[in-house]
């Protein structure tokens, strides 16, 4: 009776992997990028504060890419992915490991466009509330207004361009920060596109780090990791666990959340590792094992407000 019962929540299990489809209204989006051998965009980005600026997209197959912006360039050559940071004048060199190519392409600016390499990352939209088109920098679009299959998550949406089939843009709201991007100029290519738009090359006078002797990590950079996979749960006006991390003073003011001296019994790491508190962020995919040494390495040289 047990091994019965045993053998059909292995079933269940199994199955459950394939419940999440993409939703009917997105699957022309998704298959039109997937089955592209290559896609170029100039996007123009919005931010809440009226302020723009630009990113570049060359994507190709399977797992190679460019993406410039303002900040710098991040190359993956389908075994090396190199970043380069505009502020530092230099860059990095990491290999490619499981999917981790993948995590440049998931900021909320650039997530319509995962569907190229991943039509997965669509399968948690739970419902898809299509609005009237309306006239956005010169083009037609229509706002698909997403629900994620995880409940309370960030409000997003696509503009859809119904011409072409493909979304064109995207807005995203969570927590108290909000972006609109959209894809000024936006090709499929029929061919991969060129090698040399895709090989990596220094800028003049660029050096080369080693990722693992960075230390140098501002709070700057913490609070994006929290503003972007923390919100909308961790806020003044929604604070599960008790715990608000939308500012300095909330966070390093909070209970146990930063430990100077021993980051590891840190709620806060505690939590993104999943030992003794409940995994975080709740009901999404973890956070890179970088970015959880990031946090700890913030705390370790002080948690410092910079
Ligand atoms: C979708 C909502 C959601 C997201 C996103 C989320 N949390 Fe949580 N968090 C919760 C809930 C709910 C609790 C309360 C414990 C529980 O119910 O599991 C909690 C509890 C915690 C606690 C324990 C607080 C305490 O002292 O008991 C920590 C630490 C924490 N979260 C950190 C984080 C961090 C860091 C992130 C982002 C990387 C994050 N959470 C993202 C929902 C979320």
């Amino acid at each position: 009776m047990k091994l019965a019962l045993l053998s059909l929540s292995l079933v269940s299990v199994v199955s459950a992997l394939f419940v999440g489809e993409v939703p009917a209204a997105l699957k022309p989006h998704a298959d039109t990028l997937n089955k592209a051998p290559g896609l170029t965009a100039t996007i123009l980005v919005i931010n809440a504060d009226a302020t723009t600026s630009e990113m570049h997209l060359t994507y190709g197959k399977p797992n190679v890419y460019k993406i410039d912006g303002p900040d710098g360039f991040t190359v993956c050559d389908g075994k090396t992915i190199f970043a380069y940071t505009a502020k530092k004048k230099s860059w990095t060199e990491v290999a490619v490991e499981g999917n981790n190519w993948q995590l440049p392409l998931r900021r909320a600016e650039l997530w319509p466009y995962l569907s190229f390499y991943d039509v997965s990352a669509l399968s948690k939209v739970a419902s898809v509330k299509k609005g009237t088109p309306r006239k956005l920098q010169g083009l037609m679009l229509t706002d698909y207004a997403l629900t994620m299959a995880t409940g309370a998550d960030a409000q997003v949406s696509f503009l859809m361009d119904d011409k072409l089939g493909v979304a064109r843009g995207t807005t995203s709201k969570a927590g108290d920060v909000s972006v609109v991007a959209i894809a000024k100029e936006f090709a499929i290519l029929k061919e991969a596109p060129a090698a040399e738009l895709l090989a990596f090359k220094a800028p003049v006078g660029a050096t080369k780090v080693d990722p693992n002797a960075i230390v140098e990590v501002t709070y700057k950079d913490v609070q994006a990791i929290f503003t972007r996979s923390c919100m909308p749960c961790h806020n003044a006006s929604n604070m599960k666990g008790g715990l608000n991390l939308t500012d300095y003073d909330a966070v390093v003011g909070a209970r146990n959340a930063v430990n100077i001296a021993n980051p590891e019994k840190s709620s806060i790491i505690r939590s993104l590792k999943g030992d003794m508190y409940a995994k975080m962020p709740k009901n999404r995919e973890s956070l890179p094992n970088e970015e959880i040494e990031k946090i700890a390495a913030w705390m370790k040289a002080g948690a410092k407000n910079d």
